[in-house]
């Protein structure tokens, strides 16, 4: 879409390499503190009605979806509560590579198979970190927008629900393809990922348009890429932000 120019090339880094846990690889860092927070504040944006289906979608590629989604679901699952991480970017699939796990099965094998012909059991692993799952994409298929936007989509949602206290859903960006636009609803939040200083405003405000025209529960965002304080000790070079206002920033 031309009307918002990418400011940064498409990057396969996580696809090949898979997403960085910092929070795994230390869970004490000044960054995994502020996977904490986010934690924290996203608890905090569902007071009125609790949140169990969570996704973190952002307007471009490579803004960091993938990473802040895979440390949210870690951050998460260190407070004991039981939670499924689910890779529904069938387009870019990562998670797979980040907890180096087979991807022969998936989510597109639940999703194209008969009814009840799959358990569910056999194709959800366990990702290694303590109480976390992960359902990795499954072979990527040719039509995604059609599987997600399925009923056996949303049957799986309530059944998966139904299983875990928390089910974090990683999904394509906002303006490349309509696949989030379609799941959104579906869920019970969204967050935004900004990456600071790249992703444009007007993205953001069309993003957030989106969201809107799909009735998604958006509670806020996430700026990643912000400066802070003691990241470089751990070789990372950057660090975690977040904010929620995102009316009044966007504007
Ligand atoms: N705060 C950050 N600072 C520096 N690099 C980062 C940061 N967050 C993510 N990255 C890097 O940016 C690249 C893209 O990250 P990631 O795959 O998480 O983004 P994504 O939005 O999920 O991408 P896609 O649109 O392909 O799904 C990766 O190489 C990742 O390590
Ligand atoms: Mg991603």
């Amino acid at each position: 879409m031309s009307l918002f120019h990418r400011t940064q090339k498409q990057s396969t880094d996580t696809m090949d390499n898979g997403a960085k846990l910092i929070t795994v690889a230390h869970p004490k860092s000044p960054i995994s503190e502020q996977f904490r927070t986010i934690r924290t504040n996203i608890n905090f944006m569902a007071i009125d009605k609790p949140i169990k289906t969570l996704a973190l979608t952002s307007a471009n590629v490579s803004e960091g979806k993938s990473t802040v989604t895979d440390n949210v679901a870690v951050v998460w699952a260190q407070t004991g509560q039981r939670v499924l991480l689910i890779d529904s970017d069938l387009r870019r699939p990562t998670l797979h590579a980040t907890f180096s796990k087979s991807n022969q099965r998936g989510l597109t094998t639940i999703l194209t198979s008969g009814n009840n012909s799959v358990d569910l059991r056999e194709i959800i692993q366990s990702s290694g970190v303590e109480n976390l799952d992960i359902l990795t994409s499954g072979p990527i298929p040719p039509n995604p927008a059609e599987l997600l936007n399925s009923q056996r989509m949303r049957t799986l949602l309530d059944t998966v629900k139904s299983i875990y206290d928390m089910v974090i859903v990683d999904v394509p960006p906002m303006l490349e393809v309509t696949d989030t636009q379609i799941l959104s609803r579906h869920l019970d939040a969204v967050v935004l990922v900004v990456k600071q200083e790249q992703t444009q405003k007007l993205a953001v405000k069309r993003t957030v348009e989106l969201l809107k025209l799909a009735h998604a529960n958006l509670l806020g965002y996430v700026m990643n890429d912000v400066n802070a304080d003691g990241d470089a000790a751990y070789g990372y070079g950057y660090g975690y932000g977040y904010g929620y206002g995102y009316r009044e920033n966007t504007e």
